[in-house]
């Protein structure tokens, strides 16, 4: 593939860092380094805490259990979302409840997740899909929470550059906000995952939960049940490199978007959500489309990969829960993802544009 849809950005700094951690006599589990990339990541998002761990999909279900949801809970969860949202909450036994999202942004409908409550609901896991905040605002869910009893948990994995219009980093405003640092990521370390929170004794009870439950490390006291959900100092080496490069691909993950605008604007079959550029970054460029196979036909003649958005969860074999949610099956239908990783050259993306304009005259 001459443009791929997405590739990762690893370079010198990246392999020297690992190069000298392997001869300094590191034990490669987290240790230091990973305590280092916390920080790092805890001053970027201006959080009080950030704990590192496996990846963002067990970081949603240490989330859930840090704030008490339980086996038999219904957990509200977009049914637009990369599916490991739902599963999150699936893997201990609570039961997630599909609800549409906005056309503009692709986040929670804040009528239909209220409409949605159940004297089970304990927790809404609020996505903010591509770096978008939800037009009804995100302080409309902490009241919608609030209202109801119920924990709102972010998962910001699609979300890091990106801020709520008041200046706050995304995934600061629930209780607990959860990351991804997996391959596709403005930043990576392969897999990976973290979670940011104000609120000291959730990120205790964070700490304990992915690290067996004990009370302190290097100790074999346990108060309470744990499991091994921890990091590895070998991918904070290449995180830690990788956060140094992060504020630049912010800017042009953004360029990115601002040109695809501009080259496809007139396109009446190409139609761009709403995305806030002066306070969030698009982590994929993502449209709806009319013929969206032949046009994926089309570019990959051309070696140009783009990549079909989420179907809409309800509708996959893994879950099949009955209910119309017309946005998220117009996404299934026509949501397409562009070339999108930081490293593409703005001749590439002409490329792209003039592909697309030559397949729709
Ligand atoms: C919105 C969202 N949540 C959670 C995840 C899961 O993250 P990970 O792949 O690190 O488990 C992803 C991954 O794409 C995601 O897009």
């Amino acid at each position: 593939m001459t443009i791929p849809q997405m590739e990762p950005w690893l370079g010198e700094e990246e392999a020297t860092a690992v190069n000298d951690y392997m001869r300094s006599g590191g034990w490669l589990m987290e240790h230091d380094k990973s305590r280092q990339f916390e920080s790092l990541i805890a001053d970027y998002t201006g959080a009080s805490h950030c704990i590192v761990t496996v990846n963002g999909t067990v970081s949603l279900t240490l989330a859930a259990l840090a704030c008490d949801v339980k086996a038999g809970d219904e957990v509200i969860v977009p049914n637009y979302t990369m599916i490991a949202t739902a599963n999150s909450a699936y893997l201990f036994g609570a039961s997630p409840v599909f609800v549409d999202v906005e056309p503009e942004t692709l986040c929670l409908d804040i009528n239909k997740a209220e409409a949605a409550v159940t004297t089970k609901t304990r927790a809404i896991m609020l996505v903010t899909a591509n770096g978008r905040y939800p037009k009804a605002g995100v302080e409309a869910f902490v009241d919608l929470a609030d209202r109801h009893g119920l924990v709102l948990i972010e998962d910001a994995a699609q979300s890091l550059g990106s801020r709520y219009p008041d200046g706050r980093h995304m995934g600061r405003v629930g209780k607990v906000g959860s990351f991804s640092f997996s391959v596709p990521r403005v930043i990576t370390t392969g897999q990976g995952g973290y979670l940011i929170t104000d609120d000291g004794e959730v990120a205790e009870r964070l700490r304990k939960l992915k690290d067996f439950g004990r009370i302190a490390g290097g100790n074999d006291t346990h108060q309470s049940v744990g499991y091994n959900f921890k990091f590895t100092d070998l991918q904070a080496c290449v995180g830690i490199e990788q956060m140094k490069k992060l504020q630049q691909r912010v800017e042009r993950k953004k360029q990115i978007l601002l040109r695809y605008r501009q080259a496809l604007g007139a396109i009446e079959s190409v139609t761009f959500f709403e995305q806030d550029l002066v306070n969030t970054t698009p982590w994929f460029i993502d449209i709806l489309c009319e013929r969206r196979a032949d046009l994926q036909g089309h570019l990959k003649k051309v070696g140009i990969g783009s990549r079909v958005m989420y179907p809409p969860i309800n509708r996959q074999e893994a879950y099949q829960r009955a209910g119309h949610h017309p946005v998220s099956e117009l996404v299934g239908m026509k949501g397409l993802w562009l070339p999108s990783s930081s490293q593409l050259t703005d001749q590439q993306i002409e490329m792209v544009c003039d592909s697309i304009a030559e397949f729709y005259n």
